[in-house]
């Protein structure tokens, strides 16, 4: 029986490794997906030799307008088909308000939160979502 593959997001560190090593424990290949090029070409290593399954690595900031389609690309370009999305990626910060920078701020809200505006997540996903699984309507 074939494999299935999982796409996730934010998969060079922390809850996406966690999620990556689950999913390959299970059978499944990976599509890794985060900024980190060294970090993710050392787990593509780490799961190729531990589990039996072939893990692709997309080097992409997910803030750009262009990263659903160009993710999509490439999976097409590489004959992937994706049976689990895992959109992951993002971060967050603590601390007194006033005293964390504004900068980091919108870089978190425009990674976690605002929809719609082009370049974040949950467009990010919705546009994923629809390319992978619908990509004919
Ligand atoms: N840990 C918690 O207690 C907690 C609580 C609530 C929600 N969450 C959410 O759960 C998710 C994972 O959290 P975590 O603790 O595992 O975070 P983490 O250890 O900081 O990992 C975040 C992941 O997102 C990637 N990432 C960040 N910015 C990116 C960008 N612009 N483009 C592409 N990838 C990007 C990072 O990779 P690169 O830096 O290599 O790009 C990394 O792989 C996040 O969305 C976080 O907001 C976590």
């Amino acid at each position: 029986m074939d494999k299935k593959t999982a796409l996730i997001t934010g998969a060079s560190k922390g809850i996406g490794v966690e999620l990556a090593q689950i999913f390959a424990e299970n059978g499944c290949n990976l599509v890794l997906i985060a900024r980190s090029a060294d970090l993710l070409d050392q787990l593509k290593r780490r799961f190729e030799s531990e589990y039996s399954t072939t893990v692709y690595t997309i080097v992409k900031d997910l803030t750009l307008s262009s990263s659903a389609k160009e993710v999509y690309d490439e999976v097409v370009d590489k004959n992937i088909k994706i049976d689990y999305l895992v959109n992951n990626a993002g971060f967050g910060d603590y601390g007194e308000f006033v005293e964390t920078a504004w900068d980091r701020y919108e870089k978190m809200i425009a990674l976690n939160i605002t929809p719609g505006k082009g370049n974040q997540p949950a467009k990010f996903l919705m546009s994923l979502q629809q390319l992978l699984f619908n990509p004919d309507q």
